[in-house]
């Protein structure tokens, strides 16, 4: 008989349900908040509340596209964290009463961990195409910018993580400053490919552990728009395109330089993996392939529909973690910080 998992992803303002079978993807729908749009980023209570409106008839659409029926699910997996408090609230709480009305386990997921084992998804059965043990990972998402070992399915070491702002937040951010609208990070990386990313120079951060730091890009961006503007009012709408390509360029090495640091000192790293929303950019996805031709490493760079919260990730690791018996009890509370 097939485990069939139900993952659950309310972290931010996703709502997304996804059922994995055997390991292998079903289904995966995610509806998202277009309420967010005008203020400029995510209003954790209008989250709260979409996630409300959203989530029933998510899973039961993931659940039907996937040709099951709620008695077919043998457990549910749900993120517990790290996240907005509010909006995980409403996927842990489903989750619960889910899995008390159909008497099943629940398994509690790490947002960050579902993202690194969005590359174990299967296609179909005969998919192989998955990294192999140990690799390296290098997370980017809106609230995180961190280099993992991964030396198992339930085994990873965070060795680097970002200090101040998160590379997502860095695009986000400079975005806003241009007056783009939120996210800005797809907009930059749309625009970048018409402009020329050694225009401008902005600065970079001398740290000498793996960590990253992207709060003195943003201000030095600031800065650099704000003097600008004083003389040329019109100085973002002429200059957006090179904007964005020197910024992209510049969040692009900052990556590159770490993850170049960590692969110099661990020789026995022969492939390397990108997760979060930040892998969807086209440059970074392009440095890369181009890094691991250099060095001889294999690259693994997630389809467009796992970079971005998602709940097949968690279904995923759910599955994993179900098959090691790793289930969590009634009593769980979400944590906004894991
Ligand atoms: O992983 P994710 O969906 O949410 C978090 O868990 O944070 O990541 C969202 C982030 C946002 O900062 C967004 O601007 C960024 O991913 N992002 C991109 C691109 N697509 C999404 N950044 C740069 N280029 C992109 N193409």
């Amino acid at each position: 008989m097939s485990i069939n998992i139900l993952g659950i992803e309310s972290s931010c303002d996703d709502t997304s349900a996804a059922v994995i079978s055997d390991g292998v993807i079903k289904s995966n729908i995610i509806a998202n908040q277009d309420v967010h749009k005008q203020y400029g980023g995510v209003v954790p209570e209008l989250a709260s509340r979409a996630h409300q409106q959203n989530i029933i008839p998510v899973v039961d659409t993931a659940i039907k596209q996937a040709g099951l029926t709620p008695d077919d699910i043998t457990a549910v997996a749900f993120t517990r964290g790290p996240g907005l408090l509010g909006s995980l609230l409403v996927g842990s709480s489903f989750a619960k009463g889910f899995s008390l009305a159909q008497k099943i386990p629940m398994v509690e997921v790490n947002h960050l961990h579902g993202h690194v084992m969005a590359h174990f998804i299967k296609e179909n059965t005969d998919d192989i195409n998955q990294p192999e043990f140990p690799f390296l990972c290098l997370l980017v998402s809106g609230g995180n910018s961190q280099l993992i070992m991964v030396k198992d399915y339930l085994e990873t070491e965070i060795i680097g993580s970002t200090i101040d702002d998160a590379a997502g937040e860095a695009f986000d951010k400079c975005a806003k400053i241009m007056s783009l609208p939120y996210p800005g990070g797809p907009l930059i990386d749309k625009l970048a490919k018409e402009g020329n990313p050694d225009k401008f120079k902005f600065s970079k951060p001398r740290i000498d552990d793996y960590n990253y730091s992207f709060s003195g890009l943003k201000t030095s961006f600031l800065y650099h728009i704000r003097d600008n503007i004083k003389t040329n009012p019109d100085y973002i709408e002429e200059n957006k395109a090179d904007l964005c390509a020197s910024l992209q360029k510049t969040i692009i090495d900052i990556l590159m330089d770490k993850l170049d640091k960590v692969i110099k000192d661990n020789k026995n790293i022969k492939e390397i993996a990108v997760a979060g929303g930040v892998s969807a950019n086209s440059g970074l996805r392009q440095a890369l392939i181009d890094y691991g031709n250099k060095k001889n490493l294999k690259v693994y760079i997630p389809k467009f529909e796992y970079t971005t919260d998602n709940a097949a990730m968690i279904a995923i690791t759910g599955y994993y973690k179900y098959m090691k018996g790793e289930f969590a009890s009634q009593d769980i509370v979400p944590k906004a910080r894991l």
